[in-house]
């Protein structure tokens, strides 16, 4: 607590020193016509005395930053790379998502599963012991408490889930549970995501290559917003408003520089967009709610009649975050799936097997049932294995409500802790060959403690169901009418999101066959 005391102190200090500096630099001349004395003179003796200052401070700052942490609390072992900015660029340096990248991977070997290091100036625990996570996950707003970064909550607006804690919270989430969980919805869905696909695969006829990321994006976005808000593919804002979700999810993963042209400050006025645009659709449904036909029996609609005391605020933020959510996640895990499909044929051909034979059609028009999908298994551990493998959210951010004991370690309050999924996924003291995607695993396992790519405890993911059944409706429907190969060379890479640089440009072959 010291050490962050006198490192808060440091920073303030150097502020002052720095805001002093440009404030006398300008006033320079006004003193010296004040005083009489020389301007030079002047205009030397700040600097020199910063100069000073600063050589001092920075002889503090390794003494302060520049031991390993071992010799002044129990936190877990650990490097805390350089004084101030500890180990933030080694921490986010790009790298394959498939791999822990070389940081990590170094530091693991060197101290274990859980050491520390630190992060913009705080101390950082990284994580990756199944128990530990589990803990902390579970503890959620007892011992620990989400650490977002507080530019995301311009963003996401603050009526979101991530930002929210106790009563309100839970009301919030078992309302939201209620709506994505609920069997009907569960299955009307079903059939209303089998038509997107189709949908989207007959439009793909014309075409012998296509961006897949820009595809994908498309096809989930239609489908959130219609679900969400209630608008139709056929409208025409529905573009304009999955680009501002795409500038404002840019904007999350920016240093947050509210000047022109900056991606955050794009990212602000792409949300303002989106605002104004759920809000006037929510004050429409609440207008007319008795007359909504059943397209519109949205999640607008659900959250007006079954919260009445909801601001207009808190639902439009829901609303929002319930897109975000369900948007970047879900296309990125079909991506990866293309990606890791495409790459190991044996599984594309038990896939497309089991799609063909496990699923009895009794005429061309049968459509896909809640059980059917339920039933098949390879696509599951398909979709388990690119969970795994793909690493689609790497990390959860929390921070210490209090001083936390665990395995002999102490972390002060206040502490960021990093349940790092993604070491887990590749652990290879879990998972056999962790570096190989291999969906048959999953045939011959119980889910793994190690496998947690929604999360856990009670901020566990409110879309996991819904993701998995559009995931596998897809594939089903891609795997059916098409092959498809790589056009060159494209990797998904964790940027700290996961993403492919080009998009994943892909030459697709339809196969004839028509999905039922
Ligand atoms: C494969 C796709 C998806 C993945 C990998 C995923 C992953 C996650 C993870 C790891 C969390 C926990 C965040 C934390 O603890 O800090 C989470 C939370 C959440 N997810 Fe998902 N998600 C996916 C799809 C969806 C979909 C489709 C929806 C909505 C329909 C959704 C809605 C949410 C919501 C609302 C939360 C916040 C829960 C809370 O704070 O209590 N997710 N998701």
């Amino acid at each position: 607590m010291i050490r962050l005391q006198l490192f808060h102190n440091f920073l303030l200090y150097i502020y002052n020193i720095f805001v002093g500096q440009i404030k006398a630099t300008r006033n320079t001349l006004f003193w010296s016509v004040m005083t009489g004395a020389d301007p030079i003179v002047l205009s030397l003796a700040v600097p020199l005395a910063t100069a000073t200052v600063i050589a001092t401070l920075l002889v503090s700052i390794f003494w302060i930053y520049g031991r390993k942490n071992g010799a002044d609390s129990k936190l877990p072992p650990g490097d805390k790379g350089w004084p101030i900015v500890g180990s933030t660029f080694s921490l986010f340096k790009p790298h394959p998502a498939t791999t822990l990248g070389d940081f990590l991977h170094l530091q693991l070997s060197r101290y274990g599963k859980i050491f520390s290091t630190r992060y913009l100036g705080k101390t950082l625990v990284i994580s990756a012991d199944p128990d530990f996570n589990r803990f902390v996950l579970q503890n959620e707003m007892r011992l620990f408490q989400n650490d977002l970064p507080p530019h995301f909550k311009k963003i996401l607006g603050e009526g979101n889930l991530p930002f929210m804690a106790g009563e309100t919270y839970r009301n919030m989430k078992s309302l939201a549970l209620g709506f994505f969980n609920s069997w009907q919805i569960q299955t009307r869905f079903l059939a209303e995501v089998e038509e997107a696909a189709n949908r989207v695969m007959n439009s793909w006829r014309q075409k012998s290559v296509i961006l897949a990321n820009e595809e994908l994006s498309k096809f989930f976005f239609s489908l959130a917003v219609e679900k969400v808000i209630g608008m139709t593919p056929d409208d025409p804002e529905v573009e304009e408003l999955r680009k501002a979700f795409i500038a404002a999810n840019n904007g999350l993963y920016t240093v947050p520089l509210s000047l022109p042209f900056t991606p955050y400050s794009k990212a602000l006025k792409a949300r303002d967009f989106i605002y104004s645009i759920v809000k006037r659709e929510a004050e429409d449904r609440k207008l007319n709610s008795d007359k909504m036909d059943q397209k519109k029996n949205d999640l607008i609609l659900y959250y007006l009649k079954n919260n009445p005391s909801m601001s207009m605020k808190n639902i439009c933020d829901a609303v929002i975050g319930s897109i975000f959510a369900a948007l970047f996640n879900t296309q990125i895990s079909v991506a990866l799936a293309m990606y890791f499909l495409g790459q190991c044929p044996k599984s594309l051909q038990q896939l497309r097997e089991e799609f063909k034979q496990k699923i009895k059609y009794t005429d061309t028009t049968a459509k896909l049932t809640w059980d059917d999908y339920k039933n098949m298994e390879f696509c599951q551990s398909v979709i388990n294995e690119t969970l795994r493998f793909g690493n689609i959210i790497p990390g959860l951010w929390r921070k210490t409500l209090s001083d936390v004991n665990f395995k002999g370690y102490t972390m002060p309050q206040g502490t960021t802790i990093m349940t790092h999924i993604a070491a887990m996924h590749l652990d290879s003291s879990a998972f056999e060959n962790p570096n190989i995607f291999d969906p048959w695993r999953w045939l011959a396992m119980e889910k793994s403690n190690n496998w947690m790519p929604f999360g856990g405890g009670v901020r566990h993911c409110s879309g996991s169901e819904i993701a998995r059944m559009e995931i596998a409706v897809f594939l089903r429907h891609l795997v059916l009418n098409y092959d498809w190969e790589l056009v060159e060379h494209d990797q998904p890479v964790a940027f700290p999101f996961i993403t492919f640089p080009k998009g994943l440009p892909i030459r697709i072959h339809p196969l004839g066959e028509k999905t039922p």
